[in-house]
């Protein structure tokens, strides 16, 4: 392999939006800083991500960025969503894993570094130790979620996982920092299984394990959101880049013109920008799941009747594959009502949602990049918690940083009602008070001298450093 002493840096992402936003995000800083980019997707979403995407003229502006794919296993016609994810994680380690060890071996330029999602530690550290290139790891949930993992053993070994009795409602106390924030309900979902070896909890455990053999961590949060296990975390990595909130920092050093537009799997309905213009300020609730959590009929219904009755507007994605199972709903009462008083969207442009001022709310199913994106924008949230780290994330919401309330393990109709009304209405003020302070906060740490504009800057340094 060629060496150069410009930076040749190669992103591997896990194959789903929330991870490959916000590393796509890093890559073009990168790249802009002067390193040459080379992002490796799995052939389905590189597929998905070109069929939308004007390659030429972003190879026009960024002639060093390059996208390769490697393939992710499943069959072509396989939804590669929340009821894949153990298929999908099993075809990883078998075919992509040896598929990207592959284009590693065979690539004409070495790397400088690779930076490699957390889950897809199995993939990268290996073959990076084999050849001798540094591995910085990226984790894209929060430093909460991040720390909370490193216990799953633990939680194992003194039987708080499975959770005794079912009991949802045990306070967690071997998590230092936690020890009053965690009950059995907020662990990660990982943590709902039947036996201890169930092989999804398993596989988190040693991907978690295997991330501390890189030579340092990337986490997308600010350090004045999550500074006391941020500090914690460095007893385990000496090196913490806290970039975070990504889209924002993106957003102050990457000018409109020059952005990528290639950042998304799925293609954004503006319409709903016309929308929001006609209603009053702080008014609309603004619902959407991320982009791999499903809703059954009845859930979907339960929802819809409580933004109803909320008497609010609200603004919803339903995703072409949200919803799931058989129907028990008329559709067409449903478009009647929702006419009124909502609109539907297939996909919104979420960033420039949150900031419009009519948006009052987000009823958010607390993925981590839509939680971070609610907290820059100043919009308190009612959280619905489903996968992975959804469950830490929403405790943290309510409980630590009280920008929002936490709807977990429940969509009745009636709560939602009241939730709903009390975001916008009776309980605004209360809430409004932290969720403009950490927006305020959140802002400053993108700006020149701010925390993470600086550890950007010396990610950049480490990174030039690291050439030959
Ligand atoms: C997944 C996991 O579910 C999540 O828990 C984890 O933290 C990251 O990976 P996802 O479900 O997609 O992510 O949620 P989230 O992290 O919130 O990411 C969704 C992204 O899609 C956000 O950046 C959001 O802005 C964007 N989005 C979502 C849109 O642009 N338009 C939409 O209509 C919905």
């Amino acid at each position: 392999m060629e060496q150069t002493n410009v930076p040749q840096v190669m992103f591997l992402p896990f194959p789903a939006q929330g991870h490959i936003k916000p590393m796509m995000k890093l890559a073009e800083l990168l790249n802009q800083a002067g390193s040459h980019v080379t992002f490796v997707n799995t052939d389905h979403n590189h597929d998905r991500l070109m069929s939308h995407t004007n390659l030429t003229s972003f190879h026009d502006r960024s002639p060093n960025f390059l996208f390769r794919s490697i393939p992710d296993g499943l069959r072509p016609d396989k939804a590669r969503s929340v009821s894949n994810i153990r298929e999908l994680l099993d075809t990883l380690q078998t075919v992509a894993r040896p598929a990207f060890r592959q284009l590693l071996i065979s690539t004409s330029v070495r790397p400088t570094c690779i930076i490699a999602d957390g889950i897809m530690s199995f993939a990268a550290i290996d073959v990076a130790e084999e050849l001798g290139i540094p591995v910085i790891t990226f984790r894209t949930y929060s430093a909460s979620c991040t720390w909370t993992n490193f216990h799953l053993s633990k939680l194992i070994e003194i039987g708080e996982v499975p959770f005794p009795d079912g009991n949802l409602d045990k306070s967690i106390t071997c998590i230092p920092g936690y020890e009053n924030v965690l009950r059995s309900r907020d662990l990660p979902s990982i943590c709902r299984v039947e036996k201890a070896e169930d092989p999804l909890l398993n596989f988190y455990i040693r991907e978690t394990s295997t991330m501390t053999r890189a030579s340092a961590l990337i986490l997308n949060t600010f350090h004045e959101l999550e500074a006391p296990v941020i500090s914690i975390l460095n007893s385990i990595f000496t090196k913490i880049y806290t970039i975070g909130p990504l889209h924002a920092l993106y957003k102050s050093r990457i000018s409109q013109s020059d952005s990528s537009n290639c950042i998304g799997l799925w293609k954004e309905d503006k319409s709903c920008m016309t929308w929001l213009d006609s209603q009053p300020l702080r008014s609309v609730i603004y619902v959407s799941f991320g982009s791999l959590v499903n809703l059954t009929h009845l859930q979907a219904l339960e929802f819809w009747y409580g933004l109803v009755n909320s008497g609010k507007q609200f603004l919803w994605v339903v995703r072409t594959d949200l919803i799931v199972g058989e129907s028990g709903i008329d559709p067409m009462e449903l478009e009647m009502v929702t006419k009124e008083r909502g609109f539907i969207v297939s996909w919104a442009p979420q960033e420039e949602v949150l900031a419009h001022p009519a948006v009052g709310g987000f009823l958010t199913h607390s993925g981590w990049n839509s939680t971070l994106e609610s907290i820059n924008a100043g919009v308190p949230m009612i959280c619905w918690p489903q996968i992975a780290d959804q469950q830490v994330n929403s405790r943290c919401v309510s409980e630590v940083w009280k920008t929002g309330f936490d709807m977990k393990d429940t969509c009745d109709r009636s709560t939602v009602e009241k939730l709903v009304r009390d975001l916008i209405d009776s309980k605004r003020e209360d809430i409004m008070k932290s969720t403009d302070k950490f927006a305020r906060l959140a802002d400053n740490s993108v700006k020149q001298g701010g925390s993470s504009y600086s550890n950007l800057e010396k990610l950049f340094e480490d990174i030039r450093s690291m050439s030959p």
